[in-house]
């Protein structure tokens, strides 16, 4: 796909902000990351002004409902080619089943390259606690181990999960399943809402693949500073 594994998160609603962004960073990040606050503001044309810019997208909807209609939704969103695509572990076996087959399958009947499918295992932002209280009693490490296992299964390509857990997952899974990992602060940079974080540099040593980075490059005083002091940090950790 690309070098450099920093997938910028533009979460933003404004489809002038997110193009300028990405046209100003793109020197310094492997793809940008798009999710649901600016799908549903800036729609189809504002995906596709961003994949104008000839970066990768990983199209963060994380599908979650059931297995048809997941299926349905992955057929929908293939024509627009995005490099990566994902859904919630969480919508089971079945559901994540359908959505890679429906992937491989409209990909094949429109000659086009297939997303790589990914399933979000526990979110960053949830501790132990949070899990308590919607009824899961392991913890998010053993939640996430079990998750990865069911989406390998569904053959889906990789999984969302916090560099707390790639360790255990590339040994787990092999070196082909994509770790994707987001809450990455760098040294110093305040947690915001995100509990299980880590800095770029350690969460590429443990192994991650991909590493989607938001406000710490989107909200920084000078964005594309920021994006170039992490990629650059980056390079040092590879060699
Ligand atoms: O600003 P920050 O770097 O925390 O942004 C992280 C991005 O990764 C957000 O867009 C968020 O929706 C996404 N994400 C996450 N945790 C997951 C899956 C996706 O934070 N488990």
């Amino acid at each position: 796909m690309t070098d450099n594994p920093v997938f910028c998160a533009l979460d933003t609603q404004n489809p002038m902000r997110a193009s300028q962004l990405a046209e100003n960073l793109s020197p310094h990040i492997g793809g940008i990351k798009i999710g649901m606050e600016f799908f549903y503001a800036a729609g189809l044309a504002g995906y596709q002004s961003l994949a104008a810019t000839g970066l990768p997208i990983f199209l963060d909807l994380k599908l979650h409902d059931i297995p048809n209609t997941v299926a349905a939704a992955v057929n929908a969103i293939c024509p627009l080619q995005p490099a990566i695509l994902n859904v919630h572990a969480g919508g089971g076996l079945n559901m994540m089943r359908a959505a890679s087959k429906a992937a491989k399958d409209t990909a094949e009947e429109n000659n086009l390259t297939a997303p790589l499918m990914i399933a979000v295992t526990v979110l960053t932002s949830l501790e132990d606690e949070d899990l308590n209280q919607i009824g899961v009693s392991a913890t998010p490490h053993d939640q996430v181990l079990r998750l990865a296992d069911l989406a390998q299964q569904a053959d889906m390509g990789g999984v969302v999960c916090s560099a707390h857990e790639v360790e255990a997952l590339r040994s787990r899974c092999g070196p082909n399943f994509k770790l994707i990992v987001p809450g990455i602060r760098p040294a110093g940079h305040a947690k915001d809402d995100q509990k299980r974080i880590m800095t770029p540099e350690a969460a590429l040593e443990a192994g991650a693949d991909i590493l989607v980075i938001g406000r710490a490059i989107t909200q920084a005083v000078d964005p594309v500073q920021a994006a170039s002091d992490i990629s650059a940090s980056l390079q040092s950790t590879k060699s």
